[in-house]
């Protein structure tokens, strides 16, 4: 599974990163970034899929089988 924010559409609500901050990080304007690769390590899943369905503009994208 892989996470990634699309960068056009976070609009800084800081739910990712509050949610599930193994997978995501703030920049310095409090946008939300995927960490590393946005590879999810097996046991964050659930984690994962909260903070898709948390970010209130649907900037995260979601690849089951990345
Ligand atoms: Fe951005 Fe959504 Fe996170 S708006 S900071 S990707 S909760």
């Amino acid at each position: 599974m892989r996470v990634r924010v699309d960068e056009s559409r976070c609009q800084g609500h800081g739910r990712c990163y509050a949610t599930a901050p193994e997978l995501f990080e703030p920049d310095d304007i409090g946008n939300g970034h995927e960490r590393d690769d946005g590879a999810v390590p097996a046991g964050l899943e659930d984690k994962a899929r909260l903070a898709v369905a948390n970010c209130p503009e649907s900037a995260i994208d979601i690849e089951e089988n990345g």
